[in-house]
């Protein structure tokens, strides 16, 4: 008979049975829930509402049911429904009928919320754990690279020039972001929903303060209808999650690109890239581009969840178990992206040489022979005239500014002096792009500190 059998008559269809079961998945929940079990039968036995001989019994089966998943020797029924009725069957098989009593004061529906609760603050600190290397890695890189010179660009245009260090920091500051909204969305989650009961709570005196400190939360949910009900803390990692991925999703499109022939800045180290079953040379890309595809996923996941909940009317509805596919999913999409794309980057070869040769093609440093006439008093808007049609002339001879002789480029504007050509050197270029957040070698450097520095203080959790 079913645990809540007493009031039907006639078993489940078989169908529903297999439909509305969740056992197949939720039993990644078990630790969560044998661990909130444990704290909920501990403070049953201190508030007297069993005895404590009761709750250590209760505790200790637990502990072997624990065990006993673990270890695969436990069978998990599809006709119990889900982890947390499974477990209570479990510990009734195993230590009789007060296994019957753990589930006093308490419901399916603030159980799960508390185990998807706990699931997540863990998963949050692990995937924080996986983006701090992945920013680490990056920091690595850049300050290897805060004197490659390398081309700029907007519109996929070559713009001005700057170093790979700062390309790489671009990056970091995308993951530092995206480390502050997941603890962001951990100081939110860690509230315990432990005592919200089915809705409205419970009549059982009940030490709510003393189960959430058990279970290392910062407080208690407010609300007992939204104690059970409330998925905001999913969508908070989902959300983190999606811009994660979607910041992963842009470096794997340009490792992608700069791996092309086209662009040959870098080359995949042959332990991160995947040959072709019919075409012998080919060397692809394939870790980058499953980043870039998965990407897909973890929207997908935030836009299902959102889409189950906003129609719900308070309190639970059975809606809410399709949270946790999404989670799962997103957890292990997330993490398994952000635990390759490190080695992918650490491991790949940069093409310096191709990088300073492509730094000085396609008149990146017009701003700059610009900037030198703004500051022999020409007004600005003349002199991007004046080096507009140098640009025009030097395309024409297929040459690039520097080439032109003093006397063509004086021809254009009196002021210009034989300093015009260190000025307008990508070296000068880059190295006088000094401003804070620029991309001059010291500027860069400047950044990597800072960064270093955020990454110092993220990484004390609140209760660790
Ligand atoms: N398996 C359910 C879920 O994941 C647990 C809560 C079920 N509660 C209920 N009243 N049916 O949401």
């Amino acid at each position: 008979m079913k645990l809540w059998g007493g009031r039907f008559e006639k078993d489940t269809d078989a169908l529903v049975e297999d439909f509305h079961s969740s056992v197949s998945f939720d039993r990644r929940l078990y630790e969560q829930d044998i661990a909130g079990s444990i704290a909920h039968a501990a403070m049953l036995g201190r508030a007297g509402i069993i005895t404590r001989a009761e709750a250590e019994q209760i505790i200790a089966g637990l502990e072997t049911v624990r065990a006993d998943i673990e270890s695969g020797r436990a069978e998990l029924a599809k006709s119990a429904e889900d982890i947390h009725m499974n477990v209570e069957k479990l510990l009734t098989e195993r230590i009789g009928p007060v296994g019957k009593k753990l589930h006093t004061g308490r419901s399916r529906n603030d159980q799960v919320a508390l185990d998807l609760r706990l699931f997540l603050r863990a998963e949050t600190d692990k995937t924080m754990d996986l983006l701090a290397a992945l920013t680490r890695t990056l920091l690595t890189l850049a300050e290897e690279h805060a004197e490659t010179w390398a081309p700029g660009y907007t519109h996929l245009q070559k713009a001005q020039p700057i170093t790979l260090g700062h390309h790489f920091m671009a990056y970091a500051a995308m993951f530092l972001r995206d480390l502050s909204r997941l603890s962001d969305a951990r100081r939110r989650l860690n509230y315990s929903p432990l005592g919200s009961g089915a809705l409205a709570g419970t009549t059982f005196p009940l030490r709510r303060e003393e189960t959430a400190r058990d279970l290392g939360f910062a407080g208690l949910t407010l609300n007992s209808l939204d104690g059970v009900s409330d998925r905001d803390f999913a969508l908070e990692f989902l959300s983190a999650a999606a811009l994660v991925m979607m910041h992963l999703s842009r470096l794997a499109e340009e490792i992608i690109l700069w791996a092309s022939g086209e662009f040959d800045f870098i080359s995949l180290d042959d332990a991160y890239a995947t040959g072709s079953s019919i075409m012998p040379q080919k060397k692809n890309p394939d870790v980058a581009e499953l980043v870039r595809g998965k990407t897909g996923r973890v929207y997908g996941d935030l836009f299902a969840l959102l889409t189950v909940m906003k129609g719900l009317p308070l309190a639970y509805n059975k809606d809410l178990q399709e949270d946790k596919e999404c989670v799962f999913d997103a957890v292990d999409t997330v993490q398994k992206c952000l635990l390759v794309t490190a080695p992918l980057l650490k491991t790949m070869t940069v093409r310096k040489d191709r990088l300073a040769a492509e730094a000085k093609k396609g008149f990146m440093n017009a701003t700059d022979l610009a900037d030198y006439l703004a500051k022999k008093q020409i007004p600005f808007r003349e002199a991007h005239a004046i080096v507009g049609r140098l640009v025009l002339l030097c395309g024409q001879r297929g040459c690039a500014l520097e080439d032109l002789p003093l006397t063509e480029l004086q021809a254009a504007a009196a002021g210009i002096e034989a300093d015009v050509y260190d000025a307008i050197s990508v070296e000068t270029c880059v190295r006088a792009r000094r401003v804070p957040g620029g991309p001059a070698p010291e500027a860069v450097r400047e950044a990597i500190r800072a960064a270093r520095a955020e990454l110092e203080t993220m990484n004390k959790r609140e209760d660790a």
